[in-house]
């Protein structure tokens, strides 16, 4: 049998579809334009392609959005500077810097000058504790997509076994925390794999949902993966390029071989990526919102 394809392209797009008609509306009836700065320090070429789609995004949506390039070498004081105009910007709802930052600035530092109003991002701790605790906040945008891409796809994630592979702070922590949270998604029994798990592949085969955020590529291949398995690959690997220069890119799982094994698994390119980009601007809308008490 071959797997049921997630396909973030098509889930993505429907969001958007909804928050296109939700900011028409805002604008139309509230005179509220939701407003979204992506900061982009230094040329990383993964970021600028992430930053650029992002933009591209907001604009078509009809949001007012700046992008905000500074060089690799900005101080930090430099920065903090910046982020406290963004803060104090009303036009503004979201604020978003774009990781990673060069290694003379202090990445906490600089998410912690956030205001949590504006961490569309969900890094701010004040939105991870709320999140943790269930209330509402900003959740990170790639759990936050991947809850999506499950309800949506209609997959079963009450009582069923969940394996995590991978314990960021951006991926991994989050989604394990949400899918056991009692809510749409969740209420799941969590499992988390890494890098120190003594016998990884006794744990992902007994995933009825198996999300993989290890950021190696194809780290699990298809006798780790349970018959009948949903499958989740939050990995972006470079592993080389087109003659025209274009970037290649392969998922952290096996998917050749396992979309013959599972019910349902996302692809790379065109599973999870899409989907985080479109819950930055779910929740630029609803920073929007907050802002202006509707
Ligand atoms: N770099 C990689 N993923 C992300 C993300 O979700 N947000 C930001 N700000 N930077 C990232």
């Amino acid at each position: 049998m071959s797997a049921k394809i997630i396909s973030g392209v098509e889930i993505a797009k429907q969001i958007r579809e909804e928050l296109k008609a939700e900011v028409a509306e805002m604008k139309e009836k509230h005179g509220v334009t939701p407003g979204l700065v992506t900061i982009l320090v230094g040329e990383n070429p993964a970021s600028v392609s992430y930053v650029t789609a992002k933009q591209k995004t907001a604009h078509e949506l009809g949001f007012y959005s700046v992008q905000d390039n500074q060089p690799a070498d900005i101080s930090e004081d430099a920065l903090l500077s910046l982020i406290k105009k963004y803060n104090d910007d009303s036009a503004i709802h979201g604020i978003l810097v774009q990781l990673p930052l060069p290694k003379h600035i202090n990445e906490t530092k600089v998410l912690y000058a956030i205001h949590p109003d504006k961490d569309v991002d969900g890094f701010h701790p004040v939105n991870v504790g709320k999140m943790v605790i269930g209330e509402q906040c900003f959740l990170p945008c790639t759990p936050h997509g991947i809850l999506e891409m499950l309800m949506r796809s209609g997959a079963q994630t009450k009582g069923a076994e969940v394996v995590v592979v991978g314990r960021s702070n951006i991926v991994g922590k989050p989604i394990a925390n949400l899918m056991l949270q009692k809510r749409d998604g969740g209420d799941a029994t969590v499992t988390i794999c890494h890098t120190r798990t003594r016998d990884m592949a006794f744990h992902t085969r007994r995933a009825d949902i198996l999300i993989v955020a290890a950021g190696r590529p194809k780290v699990i291949t298809a006798d780790m993966v349970k018959e009948g398995a949903v499958v989740i690959d939050v990995g972006v690997n470079r592993i080389g390029q087109t003659p025209e220069g274009k970037a290649i890119l392969c998922g952290d799982v096996d998917f050749e071989a396992i979309k013959e094994k599972a019910s349902m698994i996302t692809p790379v390119p065109g599973g999870v990526g899409p989907m985080t980009i479109t819950m930055l601007m779910k929740n630029t809308v609803q920073a929007a919102r907050q802002a202006a008490g509707l």
